[in-house]
């Protein structure tokens, strides 16, 4: 049986590749690491703690000795690596620990990858570290070879990480892949992103929150594509490879939210415009010709049932997000949103 370590499997996606690989891989084990930051959840992986092909360890990625001695004990044949800062917002307030995990905690984990045996690599990356693209030039889209241009604390973290992954594979022959896709939504997103934050301000009928005039775009994906997508690049994916994953689907924050308010059955008056983000990205896209070409890959969700059955799945997941927006949430959200 081959065994996956999984880093950040607490977290929104990471969470739901582990959920992909139990229920759909009966020939895979799988280790996961996390620390447990605010963005790490143990309720999101009580069915997963249930399940004897999963064993866990709270464990920082940027602890050499602690990773070593993971690595030592469960021989993995393979990493995925999604532990991460992952909110732009918060790198722009404290840049200090995207840097230290993103890029400082990538090395950490590629080093034990070549300590112990040349383990396959592969690094969750994000289309950001592109930078964006127009709002009026629609044929422009990412490909693999646009230059790295990132904007944000986070996506510089993510871009420094990546040229590290190609080249401890130029260099030391690790056998990398890294993936970059867009926007994710779904199943166990932290309410600080923007899906479920509008769908629990919705709920408890408080202001929505848009930045600037809400007319930025994103390139939006469903979460369970995402996982479907690695899993294909770790089992054929070319080794040294850059794969960028995207379903053409492209919308502008304020329709999203107004799409939200209607599922919800709230007014749209609930929407407040406020200061915009620092260095705010215009527009994502992604040409995801590649790893449809390569490895068959295309997205099976269309957003419209993708945004019902996420909406839906917030409406019968209350206290999951609740316990979260109770917690230190309470404090971010008062430090970012107020007088904003
Ligand atoms: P998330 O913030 O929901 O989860 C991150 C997880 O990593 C948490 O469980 C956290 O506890 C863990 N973690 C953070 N620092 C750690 C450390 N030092 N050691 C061990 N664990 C640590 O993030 P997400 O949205 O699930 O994103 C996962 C990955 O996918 C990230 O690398 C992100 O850059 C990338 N990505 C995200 C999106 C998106 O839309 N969310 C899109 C493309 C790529
Ligand atoms: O593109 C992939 C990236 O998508 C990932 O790498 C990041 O980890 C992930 O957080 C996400 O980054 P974004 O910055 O695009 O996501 P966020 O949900 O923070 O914001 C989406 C858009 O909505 C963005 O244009 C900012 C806007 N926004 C966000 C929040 C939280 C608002 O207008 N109001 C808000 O309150």
């Amino acid at each position: 049986m081959k065994k996956l370590l999984v880093t950040g499997g607490a977290g929104f996606i990471g969470a739901n590749f582990v959920y992909h690989m139990l229920d759909t891989r009966p020939d895979v084990r799988l280790v996961c690491v996390d620390s447990l930051t605010y963005a790490g959840n143990m309720s999101t992986l009580a069915r997963a703690m249930a399940d004897s092909r999963f064993t866990f360890y709270r464990q920082d990625i940027r602890d050499r000795a602690g990773i070593d001695a993971i690595f030592d004990r469960e021989k993995p044949d393979a990493v995925v690596n999604f532990a991460a800062e992952s909110h732009v917002d918060r790198s722009i307030e404290d840049p200090a620990l995207f840097l230290q995990t993103n890029v400082l905690g990538v090395q950490v984990m590629m080093d034990a990858c070549r300590s112990h045996g040349n383990i396959r690599f592969h690094q969750v990356s994000t289309d950001e570290v592109y930078g964006d693209l127009p709002l009026d030039r629609p044929d422009m889209l990412f490909t693999e070879s646009t230059p790295l241009h990132a904007s944000s604390p986070y996506s510089a973290s993510k871009a420094g990480a990546d040229l590290l992954a190609l080249a401890y594979h130029r260099t030391y022959a690790l056998p990398v892949t890294v993936s970059r896709c867009s926007n994710n939504y779904g199943p166990y997103q932290f309410p600080e992103k923007l899906i479920p934050l509008m769908i629990a301000n919705c709920l408890a009928d408080k202001p929505l929150p848009v930045y600037g005039k809400g007319l930025n775009v994103r390139d939006w994906l469903y979460v369970e594509d995402h996982c479907k997508a690695i899993e294909l690049i770790l089992e054929k994916g070319r080794i040294g490879e850059v794969y960028n994953v995207g379903g053409h689907n492209e919308m502008r924050n304020i329709d999203i939210v107004k799409l939200i308010c209607g599922e919800l059955h709230k007014p749209e008056s609930l929407i407040t415009y406020v200061t915009d983000r620092k260095g705010h990205d215009l527009r994502y896209a992604i040409d995801p010709t590649k790893i449809r070409d390569e490895l068959g890959w295309v997205p099976e969700t269309a957003f419209a049932d993708g945004i019902k059955s996420t909406v839906r799945w917030y409406l019968d997941n209350r206290p999951w997000w609740e316990e979260i927006v109770s917690g230190e949430y309470r404090d971010y959200y008062e430090r970012m949103y107020a007088n904003r």
